[in-house]
């Protein structure tokens, strides 16, 4: 058994964050998003992986070799991203004939794929999908079943229509069947090899679809606030793990990294991660919140939000629910004329 893991695309909803570095390398609470797919991957005891790069990746590869980790990693080109089916049509020939998983590397499950690999090989299946329940069908693949429940009879790629709230989770289990399934595809209106459309090609005829139901949460991080989402819900399961000495207030569940510096006016209220050698003064820094490596914070409040490496924020007053990418400088520039000074990149969002 393989496992296929896609970190390639351009990320365009999470643009400016993603001009400069690859969406699945964002971190949440101070981890790659990528690397989660990686351990739950390994957990589930595959020891072969092939990761799909694009248009940055060096900076995948970089980021993977990194860590030591109890897989052989291969580094797959895609070129210009045409879909998810594409990926598979790419990876042919390191797939071989190989059952294998296919992990979209901006997804994060919490509680892994253990099981669901469990039920694909217990059922003989052909491909095995997961579901969950979703508020906003229109925005996934979405399933019908059949009337009894059991099995699947059709799916459809972000319906304007959709005929369930079940919507696909970004982890399948293939068979490799499915190779001939997406030589079989045709581009749908968006010009993608869609996954979905391979899928239902494995219905119509008439190979054995299995699906699992997800029970813990799952996040697709695919715009600023499922990224803050999955930072909360990856927050909530933290332990206390501090390698300082500080004379600031902490509360709750904290984890501070080597080397920073947080002085006695600062207040910390769990769950919150922080980085190394990062400077902390005089700040408040409040729940849900991850500071990257490098970070200094002085004299500002900031709440349930995530600051990548190296930036530097003084005297901001207070800010919240917000994602802050790597070398950001945000200080007070208070003074006459009266007004906000801004340099701002293309697409960004400011919420002021
Ligand atoms: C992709 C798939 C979609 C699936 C989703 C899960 O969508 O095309 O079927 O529900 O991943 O994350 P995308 O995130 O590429 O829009």
């Amino acid at each position: 058994m393989k496992a296929l893991i896609l970190s390639g695309g351009y990320g365009t909803r999470l643009r400016p964050l993603t001009y400069s570095q690859q969406k699945q390398l964002i971190p949440v609470a101070n981890k790659p998003i990528l690397f989660y797919a990686i351990e739950d991957v390994i957990e589930a005891g595959i020891q072969e992986i092939g990761i799909i790069v694009g248009p940055n990746r060096e900076q995948v590869v970089e980021a993977v070799k990194g860590v030591d980790w109890d897989a052989t990693i291969e580094f797959i080109h895609q070129g210009e991203p045409k879909g998810l089916a594409h990926a598979i049509l790419v990876a042919r020939d390191y797939l071989g004939d190989d059952d294998f998983v296919m992990y979209l590397g901006d997804n994060i499950l919490r509680e892994g794929i253990v099981e669901h690999l469990r039920h694909f090989k217990g059922g003989n299946f052909d491909a095995s999908i997961l579901l969950q329940e979703v508020p906003n069908p229109g925005q996934f693949g979405v399933v019908e079943l059949s009337k009894d429940g059991k099995t699947i009879k059709r799916l459809v790629e972000k319906p304007k229509v959709p005929p369930s709230n079940l919507a696909l989770v970004g982890v399948y289990f293939f068979k490799p069947v499915i190779h001939e399934a997406v030589a079989s595809i045709r581009p749908s209106w968006r010009n993608e090899l869609e996954i979905t459309d391979a899928i239902q090609w494995l219905i119509d005829h008439g190979y054995r679809v299995g699906w699992t139901k997800v029970t813990g949460w799952w996040k697709d991080t695919g715009k600023p606030g499922d990224i803050l989402d999955a930072n909360r819900l990856i927050l909530d399961d933290i332990k206390t793990n501090i390698r300082i000495k500080t004379k600031a207030r902490i509360h709750g569940r904290v984890v501070i990294g080597e080397g920073t510096g947080i002085d006695e006016n600062t207040v910390i209220k769990g769950p919150v991660v922080i980085g190394r050698k990062c400077v902390i003064r005089n700040a408040y820094i409040g729940p849900y919140t991850s500071i990257g490596d490098n970070v200094v914070i002085e004299n500002t409040e900031i709440e349930d939000s995530i600051v990548l490496g190296g930036s530097e924020i003084k005297d901001a007053g207070r800010i919240v629910e917000s994602l802050i990418g790597r070398g950001v400088k945000i200080i007070n520039g208070t003074s006459h004329p009266f007004g906000r000074k801004l340099v701002i990149g293309d697409n960004s969002r400011l919420i002021l």
